[in-house]
């Protein structure tokens, strides 16, 4: 062979090899993506073990007081920490408050722990009636036992499945957009003043206006930036935000990208880049707070109780809220919580600090009166929303 003929050969030999090897390449890279979708659960979203719960198929519950347990555990809680321990008889239900899955310096009052108990209050309420049962609540049943907020004694009663019930697997916060060419009608806000009237020393008022809405919305923005600011609330609210499926599919608690609100596309990306930093983290959430939950909301309410340290008030608010949601879900209303303004107030009030946003809470509940202990936005949403993991039945029972 001639050294013109070598060459050209090996010319030929090297191209061939490049491309195999970018094929392979390809084909490697294409079969890691592929595996890395599939174990992020990219095809997945609210499936598997921490998913179940959603599925309230009771009959699998050998008593029915544990049905209504299965119910409680599907409510509204603050950052998916499920704070929440039940005991359990064939005549009655006990619930407690689970002090280890406290928020820390995100709610140093506990205000938001007992708000979220209240929530499965109003569940357990619902699904008492729903189960054939007279419910009869006491708060605090008993001085010695203060994590016990408290206790629901059932008889035999004619079944009442109501409307709310039947949204209980239905509800999930939807922190996606609203149409911001939808206003909620005053007629609608009417109704759900007088759903939650029964609730002793609770009330909602709303905020409409756009120029309600902005201040709102900048002092949103503006704590959400303090709390970023602040190294032991960051790291205490980044702590519950899980990415990784199998994490999500063992913990069962936290919040995920699934339950944010995005498309299909941005939640698929999410999953199969690289875990976030802390950083990119606090910014998605300032940003989709700056950009997408305060620049959609159609109304904010707020829910305010006449002693914001009291837990048995915290817990009817958190009924309230809850019975809201269900509401709100039954007639195509999104709602999502927005308590950053809350939890720096509770902050300075902890530090000892001015209390800016502790002021600023105030001027905007405007009665001294009342205390507004919880933001939320309402809204029609324009895409659809999925549920939060939940821990089993079994994991919550004393
Ligand atoms: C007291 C309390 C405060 C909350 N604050 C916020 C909040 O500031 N931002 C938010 O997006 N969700 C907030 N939530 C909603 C919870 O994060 C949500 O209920 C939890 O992750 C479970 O998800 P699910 O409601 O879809 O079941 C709050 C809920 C409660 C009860």
């Amino acid at each position: 062979m001639s050294a013109k003929e070598k060459k050209a050969l090996d010319n030929i030999t090297r191209r061939t090899f490049i491309k195999k090897l970018g094929g392979g390449i390809l084909v490697v890279s294409f079969a890691g993506l592929t595996w890395r979708m599939f174990d992020q659960g990219v095809f997945s979203t609210g499936e598997g073990p921490a998913y179940e719960p959603w599925d309230t198929d009771k009959e699998i519950l050998e008593s029915k007081p544990l049905a209504l347990v299965s119910d409680a555990i599907l409510a509204s809680n603050p950052h998916n920490t499920q704070p929440w321990l039940f005991k359990v008889t064939d005549s009655s239900i006990e619930l407690y408050a689970d002090e280890s899955r406290n928020l820390g310096a995100f709610d140093p009052l506990r205000r938001e722990m007992f708000i979220g108990l209240g929530c499965a209050i109003e569940n357990l309420m619902l699904s008492a009636y729903a189960h054939g049962y007279e419910p009869k609540l006491r708060y605090k049943p008993n001085s010695l036992e203060p994590a016990c907020i408290a206790r629901i004694d059932l008889t035999q009663s004619e079944k009442d499945t109501s409307p709310l019930y039947k949204a209980i697997p239905q509800r999930h916060t939807h922190r996606g957009e609203y149409n911001t060419d939808r206003l909620v009608p005053k007629t609608t806000l009417r109704d759900i003043e007088n759903l939650i009237k029964d609730e002793k020393k609770v009330n909602v008022s709303w905020f409409s206006s756009s120029k309600e809405k902005q201040n709102i919305g900048d002092l949103i923005v503006e704590a959400t930036e303090a709390i970023i600011a602040d190294e032991e609330m960051s790291a205490e609210s980044n702590k519950w935000f899980k990415e990784n499926w199998k994490d999500i599919q063992e913990e069962r608690d936290g919040i995920t990208l699934d339950a944010q609100g995005s498309s299909f596309f941005i939640r698929s990306m999410g999953k199969i880049l690289p875990p976030m930093s802390h950083e990119s983290n606090n910014q998605f959430w300032l940003s989709s707070t700056e950009k997408v939950h305060t620049a959609t909301a159609a109304t904010y309410g707020v829910i305010s109780v006449r002693d914001a340290n009291d837990n048995v008030q915290r817990a009817r608010a958190g009924r309230a809220w809850q019975r809201i949601h269900l509401h709100g879900t039954n007639i195509g209303l999104g709602m999502q919580p927005l308590n950053q303004l809350n939890e720096m107030a509770d902050r300075e009030k902890k530090l000892r600090i001015k209390e800016h946003f502790g002021n600023a809470m105030k001027e905007i509940t405007g009665d001294s009166a009342w205390k507004g202990i919880f933001i939320f936005r309402c809204g029609y949403p324009l895409k659809e929303t999925h549920p939060s993991p939940r821990r089993s039945v079994d994991d919550v029972i004393l």
